[in-house]
């Protein structure tokens, strides 16, 4: 039974999955070269998006053949874009092990109506991508947001496939290592790994993706917000900065701060290290007790980013309310924000780990959700009688 709070608090308790921790070193002043009240077609605030595009080629080591767009309507933008523009050319496969994959599921079978074979795992577990027809085009998650559970490797995705990959990378980018050469499309938003702001989505397009977008006209009316291509050809300008409709300069600018200090902590190298220290004190502290587990059922899964944890101790009557009772102590102790579980997904805590999270505040917040379980625990005998 503790009872006496743990000596240490984290010095932030911002785990919240999305928005993210700002950078740890973040202050409003260093956005006081924000081209603020400029057009973002003027030299200035183009040059500001180039060096975002450009930047954020280097941190992640994307192809020089590769087209990066910054585009409305943050990761959801990106997808909903690359979706409508590129699917219908040939079947599509959809694969979801959580609700984000799930919805992009419900947009190609409801709303674009397309041919599609679906397959889905249960949260915590995975789709195995070595029963996937990669000549279909095939859309996923690379890192589950909301199960905790992340695409291990490229491995089984042919180099030679016929189809397109279209990848939400929302919680892996800066995170976990992309294979370029297997993905055709990859989205993301700033508001994840680096702690930006959100709004922006960014989309990495293969070769081979901008081909279909030039041979390939869908079935279905486009949005001006979606259109990629104009009379057949390409409209290089979005991926050099020229935004297809006004961006936040301010968002923009915090994005490149967030992007050099992503290079001063060793670029993408340095980040997935942060990631993977900071997953490793939640999975090293589940390895030492039996009440509490990582909902991945196989360790080659886990995300370094979106930590998923659910509560095994036999006492516990109501699972749903025993979770969100011990977040809400946490959240009351002012040690740790939003880590309730999703809210389609199992009960349980999630923790976001990602780079801009430090270790310390996590090694300081596993005492206290010890101590939460330990009084919820009490609380709940206590109700019992
Ligand atoms: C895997 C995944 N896809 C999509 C989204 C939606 O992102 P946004 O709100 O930035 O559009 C999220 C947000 O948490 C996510 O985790």
């Amino acid at each position: 039974m503790v009872t006496t709070p743990p000596a240490t608090r984290p010095a932030n308790p911002r785990f919240s999955s999305g928005p993210c921790a700002k950078i740890p070193t973040f202050s409003l002043d260093q956005l006081s070269d924000a081209p603020l009240g400029r057009s973002h077609r003027a030299a200035i605030g183009k040059a500001k998006l180039a060096e975002a595009i450009e930047l954020t080629r280097e941190v992640l080591g994307i192809p020089e053949d590769y087209r990066i767009g910054i585009v409305p309507a943050s990761d959801t933008g990106a997808v909903e874009m690359a979706m409508w523009s590129l699917l219908g050319a040939r079947p599509a496969t959809m694969l979801a092990w959580e609700s984000f994959g799930a919805g992009w599921v419900t947009d190609v079978v409801k709303q674009l109506k397309i041919e599609a074979e679906i397959k889905t795992a249960e949260y915590g577990e995975i789709v195995d991508l070595k029963e996937v027809d990669f000549d279909t085009d095939v859309v996923f998650t690379w890192n589950g947001t909301t199960s905790g559970v992340r695409v291990p490797n490229g491995d089984a995705i042919p180099a030679d496939r016929a189809g397109l990959t279209i990848c939400d990378a929302t919680s892996a980018a800066f995170a976990q290592d992309l294979p370029w050469d297997k993905l055709d499309v990859a989205t993301f938003s700033w508001q994840k790994v680096m702690g930006g702001e959100a709004a922006h989505g960014m989309l990495v397009l293969s070769p081979r993706a901008v081909e279909r977008l030039e041979s390939y006209t869908p079935a279905w009316p486009l949005p001006k917000i979606f259109r990629m291509t104009k009379g057949g050809k390409l409209i290089e300008g979005i991926f050099k900065g020229e935004t297809i409709n006004t961006p936040s300069m301010l968002a923009v600018e915090d994005y490149l701060v967030a992007l050099k200090w992503g290079q001063s902590v060793g670029g993408l190298a340095g980040l997935m290290a942060r990631a993977d220290a900071n997953a490793k004190v939640l999975w090293d502290f589940c390895e030492g007790r039996d009440w509490i587990a990582n909902l991945a059922q196989d360790p080659a899964t886990r995300s370094n980013t979106s930590v998923c944890l659910k509560f095994t101790d036999g006492r516990i009557t109501d699972g749903a309310a025993f979770a969100k009772a011990v977040a809400k102590r946490l959240e009351a102790e002012g040690v740790a924000y939003d880590i309730g579980a999703y809210r389609d997904a199992p009960a349980g805590l999630r923790i976001w780990c990602g780079a801009t999270v430090e270790t310390s505040d996590l090694q300081a917040l596993m005492p206290w959700i010890e101590q939460a379980f330990e009084a919820e625990i009490d609380a709940q005998a206590a109700v019992a009688g």
